[in-house]
């Protein structure tokens, strides 16, 4: 075993890794941003990118970073220097904790921005401002909302000061109990939204746009968006489920555990879309490439329209503002645990200097949709727009290309198959060869691809 930093924690629980790390993987990627990209990329054929990608790509990849977190112990940038040194390999390749770390924070940067929308869309539904909305009147409203610097920097700040909160209080207790609750309410209050709209919507239109294929909308952009959204949605690449697996047991079935928990990320992302889209199609005035807002201007008008809409939109705002926030928390600890755990600073400081600096670079992503939105940095990309492509699209898959090979080339296969010990032969080698060819291989190619967009 390699020497276990004092202050690494373990978790209470057995289970704790599934919530915690359903809790990082379910968020704003699963129920604003996929149906969103899904709207803009066409639809089905996008729909069967992103499965696919899943499946082959991030699945196999979740698995090594949980294994390389496991065996490190400690921190992104610690447990890469661990696993490198016992398995005689240059500590180059903490290069990708690094990354990694570097990733998580300007997600964070922005991540806590579109949050900050949620709890703005809580106050209003509590207030009764959803009745009677349509199209019009809801695009005008979000419109209204995204002008608004001062408000969009006041919920901002808000949001990244409830995440110090719980990251300074350590991950395992706060994060256990919320997750626990929480994620169940939201799947049921989106399988209400779900009913909504098959009553309400055009659920036919809805389900054929998400899973009618068309090959015309087979594009190496939407590939490439597909691949890093995959990475984003499973909180790949990003230190933040290696963190969570240093945490994890010993004894615990790394396979088993990832499957389930990309399992739960898909079936939220596809209800998600299910629930969302017919409303759109359903609704006059929004169409479903809305873009960013769509999640903010079409659910309001069904919570405007059903009974009790305000409880339910004001619960539905709660939930996925919760469901940010159990995100938000596992991409501010890895930079803190290494803070902590390198310099020996205190949680609490460490935590203040990573957040106020996310939030100082989260002001250049409030701008992007005000004053700053029409000024392009590079290609068709503004501030927002470049952090989202450059963290999404190229440092995840870079990341995650860095890391099957890493894990399936560079570390030794005994210490491979010691922390998936409690899997199957057939499933181990299974892992193991499409880690090794099929990952790296479609990852390589889908981010060169993927450079397009920068010099259109
Ligand atoms: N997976 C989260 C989501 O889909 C985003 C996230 C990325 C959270 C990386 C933590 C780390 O919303």
């Amino acid at each position: 075993m390699v020497n276990k930093p004092k202050q690494h924690a373990i978790w209470g629980h057995r289970g704790t890794f599934v919530l915690a790390a359903t809790g990082s993987a379910v968020g704003l990627g699963n129920i604003w941003k996929f149906p969103y990209i899904t709207g803009e990329n066409g639809g089905g054929a996008f729909v069967l990118m992103y499965l696919v990608f899943i499946a082959m790509i991030g699945v196999p990849i979740m698995i090594g970073e949980v294994l390389l977190g496991r065996r490190g112990r400690a921190n992104p940038v610690n447990a890469m220097a661990q696993v490198s040194d016992e398995t005689g390999a240059p500590r180059l390749w903490n290069g990708i904790g690094w990354c990694a770390v570097l990733a998580g924070f300007l997600i964070l940067s922005y991540y806590s921005v579109i949050a900050g929308w949620t709890l703005e869309y809580v106050t209003s539904a509590l207030q009764g401002e959803f009745a009677g909305l349509d199209g019009a009147s809801s695009t005008l409203a979000f419109e209204a909302l995204l002008a608004d610097k001062n408000r969009l920097i006041g919920w901002q700040t808000l949001f990244i000061g409830l995440t110090v909160l719980v990251v300074a209080f350590g991950v395992t207790k706060g994060l256990e109990t919320a997750v626990r609750l929480l994620m169940p309410l939201l799947f049921v209050l989106l399988l209400v939204l779900l009913g909504y709209a098959v009553v309400a919507g055009d659920f036919a239109a809805g389900a054929e746009f998400m899973f009618g294929f068309n090959a015309r909308d087979l594009s190496w952009e939407a590939a490439s968006i597909a691949l890093g959204h995959a990475f984003f949605t499973l909180s790949l690449a990003m230190g933040a489920i290696m963190a969570y697996g240093s945490y994890m047991p010993g004894n615990s079935s790394i396979g088993t555990m990832v499957l389930t928990v990309a399992m739960l990320d898909t079936l939220v992302a596809l209800t998600a879309g299910l629930a969302i889209f017919p409303i759109v199609f359903a609704t006059p005035g929004i169409s479903p490439s809305e873009g960013a807002g769509l999640m903010f201007v079409s659910l309001p008008i069904a919570f405007g329209a059903m009974p009790m809409g305000v409880v339910f939109g004001a619960l539905f705002f709660v939930l996925v503002t919760l469901a940010a926030w159990s995100s938000t928390i596992s991409l501010l600890e890895p930079a803190v645990a290494y803070l902590t755990e390198r310099f020996s600073l205190k949680r609490l400081t460490a935590n203040l200097l990573i957040a106020c600096s996310a939030w100082f670079v989260g002001l250049g992503t409030v701008l992007s949709f005000n004053d700053w939105e029409g000024i392009t940095l590079i290609g068709k990309f503004n501030f927002f727009g470049l952090i989202d492509f450059v963290t999404t699209n190229l440092m995840l898959p870079l990341g995650g290309l860095l890391m099957a090979i890493f894990v399936g080339w560079v570390v030794r296969r005994d210490i491979l198959r010691n922390e998936l010990r409690q899997e199957s032969e057939r499933f181990f080698n299974l892992w193991y060869w499409v880690l090794r060819y099929i990952s790296p291989l479609a990852l390589l190619i889908v981010l060169l691809a993927g450079l397009r967009p920068l010099f259109d």
